[in-house]
């Protein structure tokens, strides 16, 4: 029963450290043809998709995701950019996932964003900046429940028997 308990407890602690984060493909992202290349590199770095989908956002899905920024003066030319076309919305896991994958996006306004990150190398006007994801581990438990219901996200575990693909 000891070997149980010892069991249970890691298997919390290996879940316990797997954080997610809501990304999100832009409309610009998506009619740049940059789903692909976005995916390869979460996909590179290790993490787990978990959730995915193409959707174009209602206004009312977006106030809420936004509702932080809705003083900001850029706040409807915004919603009316994210609600333009469609965006493709993707929850990855890992450890660390939510700094890292800010780290990989790179800075807010694309011209401050250093090469080799997604906005570095795909952008250079912040109206038009690619992709989003979520700002810290809160935020990102947020977001996820305003864009997927449970059931859209998946539990899996790889079947080879290696740990750099879980
Ligand atoms: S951050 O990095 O989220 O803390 O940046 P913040 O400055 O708070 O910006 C929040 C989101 O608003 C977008 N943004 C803008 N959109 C249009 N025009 C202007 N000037 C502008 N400034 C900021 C920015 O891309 C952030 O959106 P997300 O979807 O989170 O990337």
């Amino acid at each position: 029963s000891i070997l149980i308990m010892q069991y249970i407890l890691s298997s919390i602690g290996a879940h316990g450290t797997q954080e997610r984060t809501l990304i999100a493909v832009k409309p610009d992202g998506v009619q740049k043809r940059l789903v692909g290349e976005i995916i390869k590199r979460f996909e590179q770095r290790g993490f787990k998709l978990v959730g995915m989908k193409l959707l174009q956002a209602s206004e009312e899905l977006l106030a809420k995701h936004y509702h932080d920024l809705k003083t900001k003066s850029f706040y409807s030319s915004l919603i009316d950019y994210m609600s333009s076309g469609p965006v493709v919305a993707m929850v990855w896991e890992g450890s660390n996932v939510v700094k890292t994958s800010r780290a990989m996006v790179g800075e807010t306004n694309p011209l401050d964003a250093r090469p080799g990150t997604i906005r570095g190398d795909f952008s250079v006007d912040i109206c038009r900046n690619v992709i989003h994801a979520s700002d810290s581990v809160d935020g990102a438990q947020r977001e996820i429940g305003l864009w997927f219901q449970s059931n859209e996200l998946v539990d899996w575990e790889s079947c080879l028997h290696s740990n750099t693909y879980q």
